[in-house]
């Protein structure tokens, strides 16, 4: 599936990504700068953080429970569309998916 990460200070990293990876996996293998996944992808860092497109909101669904505690943490701004980027699988229903990442994570 393709991804794009859009950056902060402009600028964009794309993808493909392989399905069943998780989106924050994709994004250091990447080198997406401002996606860290410190703690591997376990929820427990909030350093994956990112803004789901508004396009992609509904089928990217909302955060699972403890994912949504964790989000409740992340240093920076919390968004409806806040995400931990380790959450989220690559699946071809997601092909095309756009990321931001935020200035602060
Ligand atoms: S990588 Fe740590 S919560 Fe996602």
């Amino acid at each position: 599936m393709h991804v794009i990460w859009k950056l902060p200070g402009g600028g964009e990293i794309a993808a493909e990504v392989v399905e069943g990876l998780n989106l924050m996996e994709a994004a250091v293998a990447n080198s997406v700068p401002g996606v860290i996944g410190e703690c591997g992808g376990c929820l427990s860092c909030a350093t994956c953080h990112v803004f789901v497109a508004e396009d992609w909101a509904d089928r990217v669904g909302g955060p699972g429970e403890t994912e949504d505690v964790m989000l409740d943490m992340v240093a920076g701004e919390r968004r409806p569309s806040s995400r931990l980027s380790c959450q989220i699988i690559a699946a071809a229903r997601l092909d095309g998916l756009v990321l931001e990442v935020p200035e602060e994570i």
